[in-house]
């Protein structure tokens, strides 16, 4: 079957940044209890009139935007849009059919949802590849976008300091297989141990054993990343950039020291966004690139891990090296 590699990539910040020491203000918390057991200094949370639709156009936008000026794709050439997010604006119509609409994107193509909560991204790239190699279409838009403060109970301070709103956006491009280290890997295992209610539920708010996701994340990336690099028929050295789930520096932290690699290998910006879920790996790979981290034909691993115990991985390469 045929592969994808990431072309471009786009982010959207919701505006309104919330330190640790402002949540402080109404919390019985202190950035001296979150950040040494998170990582997370401040997260971003949609303003007013911001919501996950908006964020994910304007990220779409970005990553579209830089595909024509780069490669001179246009959006007429897209052939599916996925949006990785377990928090859209409506129940029905998918986050990916509003970008469609917002965007003027084709209508004969694939356009839908994907929920698998923190492992969205790695899932939506893994069904679009597979769309892609189906369809005489070579490009897609794979999306990851969240609006988690309106799930959360901001009373509940086990909870409320980790997550924050966002997206990233990536086109993708189909490639012949075996022209490029390719390997992607997907499992759950149905576990109810993050749990959070739709919006208006009773009662609001996500509910987590934040001990048993640590032990489930730092056993499940390893084996997701070495089923990817099977895959691949390559080993981690071979492997330019890991990008985890950023739900926790802790974890990505522990598995970096148990993997032998570079720390600077496992890229990290929980610091500044807090655990936006599917928009995570995304927003990472934007700062990436905005970073000047990633060039042309460097290999990345993508691995996720969340809610419903899903976890799971994509390698693939970056640009057109
Ligand atoms: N500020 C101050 N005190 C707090 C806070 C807070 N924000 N939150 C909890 N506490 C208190 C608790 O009330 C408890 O007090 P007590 O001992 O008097 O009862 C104490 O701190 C310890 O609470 P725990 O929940 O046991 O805290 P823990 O040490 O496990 O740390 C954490 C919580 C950071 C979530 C940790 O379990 C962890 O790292 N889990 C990994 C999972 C994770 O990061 N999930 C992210 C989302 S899921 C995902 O994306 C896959």
């Amino acid at each position: 079957m045929d592969s994808i590699r990431i072309l471009t990539t786009g982010g959207a910040s919701a505006s309104r940044v919330v330190t640790n020491d402002m949540l402080s203000e109404t919390l019985d918390t202190s950035d001296a209890w979150i950040f040494p057991r998170t990582g997370i200094h401040e997260r971003r949370i949609c303003a007013d009139g911001e919501t996950e639709v908006s964020l994910a156009t304007k990220a779409a936008e970005e990553a579209l935007q830089k595909a024509e000026s780069r490669y001179g794709i246009t959006k007429d050439e897209i052939g599916c849009i996925i949006t990785a997010t377990m928090s859209g604006d409506y129940a029905t119509p998918s986050t990916a059919c509003l970008v469609q609409k917002a965007l003027q994107l084709p209508e004969e193509i694939p356009v839908f949802d994907v929920n698998a909560a923190c492992t969205g991204f790695v899932c939506a790239l893994t069904v679009a590849r597979g769309l892609l190699a189906a369809s005489d279409r070579r490009y897609g838009l794979v999306i990851g976008a969240e609006q988690l403060s309106k799930l959360l109970n901001w009373q509940d301070r086990s909870t409320c300091i980790l997550f924050g709103d966002g997206a990233g956006a990536a086109v993708i491009e189909k490639i012949p297989e075996n022209s490029g280290a390719f390997g992607c890997f997907l499992a759950a295992r149905g576990g109810t141990q993050i749990q959070a209610e739709g919006p208006g539920q009773i009662p609001a708010g996500a509910v987590m054993d934040g001990r048993a996701v640590f032990r489930f994340a730092v056993e499940v990336i390893p084996k997701a990343m070495d089923k990817a690099l099977a895959a691949a028929g390559i080993t981690l050295d071979d492997v330019d950039h890991i990008v985890c789930h950023q739900a926790n520096a802790r974890i990505i932290g522990h598995v970096a020291k148990k993997s032998g690699q570079r720390p600077d290998k496992f890229f990290m910006d929980i610091e500044h966004f807090g655990n936006t879920s599917a928009a995570s790996i995304p927003i990472a790979l934007h700062d990436m690139d905005e970073q000047g981290l990633l060039r042309d034909g460097q290999t990345l691993l993508l691995v996720g891990f969340g809610g419903g115990l899903t976890y799971g991985s994509i390698l693939l390469p970056f640009g057109r090296g």
